[in-house]
């Protein structure tokens, strides 16, 4: 199976736990203490919940996509409940790239790894970000957000058509030469192909999943739910999705996986690793309870959730 992973080894991101597992990891190039990180989006930029969590116990954390320009999201409401999940249309609201440099990253307590995630409507405008943040040294790495499943332009048109793929993550690769992990959308046919241009144009990894294009439908008001109408599907609802989705990328290429959808366990951070992720992102299960990733890296150094951390893929 493909996937990559090199476990252990990676100098300078942690050791072992006494009498524990060596939870280290290597993604895509970026030394990682263990293989848990949170997902962009769900985290805010890490200093809303760094008075109340120690981050440095997760081996890195992927801030909210940014754009060049402070961007406001959809009016509301844009977000719902689903069943077994959520349904959201935020449509990448942030504070910018200038902001995010000169204010969030410097916020941070030092030693947290950091990924930023980059957004744009064309892809010299993703590579223009990154070659911001890839001045910045607290950036160890950068993921491409080609997947958003609810803004208008941009996002899930690249992750949905090959050719575009393929311009942009070569655009990007140019403009970097940071750690890039390209984000896939799980919003086409097949999703091996698209993990196949990835590695082509010189990616260093791939994580999936990004939301489930989706909507929801009020019946007393008779009209969608979310005032964009469409959003993204995301929680445990799409475990299954992310699992399968991860195992098809494992035999199709050999850089390294990064899985996400649906994690709100250890056992689930498990499913991943044992379909071929070499690390994991926790995203909606960080709102229901904001300590989920942090408990999910702690059993990443115990057993015997820890030993299953370690064990082959499937
Ligand atoms: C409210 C919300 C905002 C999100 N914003 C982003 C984003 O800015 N960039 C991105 O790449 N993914 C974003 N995502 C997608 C998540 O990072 C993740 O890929 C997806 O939710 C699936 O994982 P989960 O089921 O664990 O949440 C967002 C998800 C949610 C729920």
């Amino acid at each position: 199976m493909g996937g990559a992973a090199v476990r252990g080894g990676a100098s300078g991101a942690g050791g072992a736990a006494a009498g524990g597992v060596d939870e280290r990891v290597v993604l895509a190039g970026i030394p990682l203490r263990n293989a848990v990180l949170t997902a962009s989006g769900t985290f805010g930029y890490g200093t809303e919940l760094a008075p109340f969590l120690d981050l440095r116990e997760l081996g890195g954390f992927v801030a909210k996509s940014l754009t060049l320009e402070p961007r406001h999201g959809n009016p509301p409401p844009r977000i719902a409940e689903a069943p077994a999940g959520m349904l959201n249309a935020i449509s990448i609201e942030n504070v910018g790239v200038k902001a995010f440099l000169e204010e969030k990253l410097p916020a941070l307590p030092e030693g947290v790894v950091v990924l930023a995630s980059a957004f744009g409507t064309e892809p010299g405008l993703y590579a223009e970000l990154a070659a911001r943040v890839s001045s910045h040294p607290r950036v160890a790495g950068i993921e491409i957000n080609a997947s958003c499943p609810h803004v208008k332009a941009g996002g899930i048109e690249f992750g949905q058509d090959p050719r575009l793929l393929a311009e942009l993550v070569a655009t990007v690769r140019r403009a970097t030469a940071r750690p890039l992990l390209v984000k896939l959308s799980p919003n086409v046919t097949r999703i091996a192909d698209m993990a196949r241009v990835c590695e082509a144009e010189g990616a260093d990894g791939v994580t999936l999943i990004n939301a489930v294009q989706a909507m929801e439908v009020d019946v007393e008001r008779r009209r969608p739910v979310l005032s964009n109408i469409l959003g993204g599907l995301s929680g445990p609802a799409i475990r299954p999705i992310a699992l399968r989705m991860v195992w098809q990328v494992a035999q199709a290429v050999s850089i390294p996986i990064c899985g996400v959808g649906g994690i709100g366990s250890a056992e689930d951070a498990v499913k991943f690793l044992l379909c071929g992720a070499t690390a994991v992102q926790v995203g909606t299960q960080n709102y229901l309870d904001p300590t989920a990733a942090v408990g999910i890296a702690r059993a990443s150094r115990t057993t015997p959730a820890g030993t299953a951390f370690s064990a082959s893929p499937i």
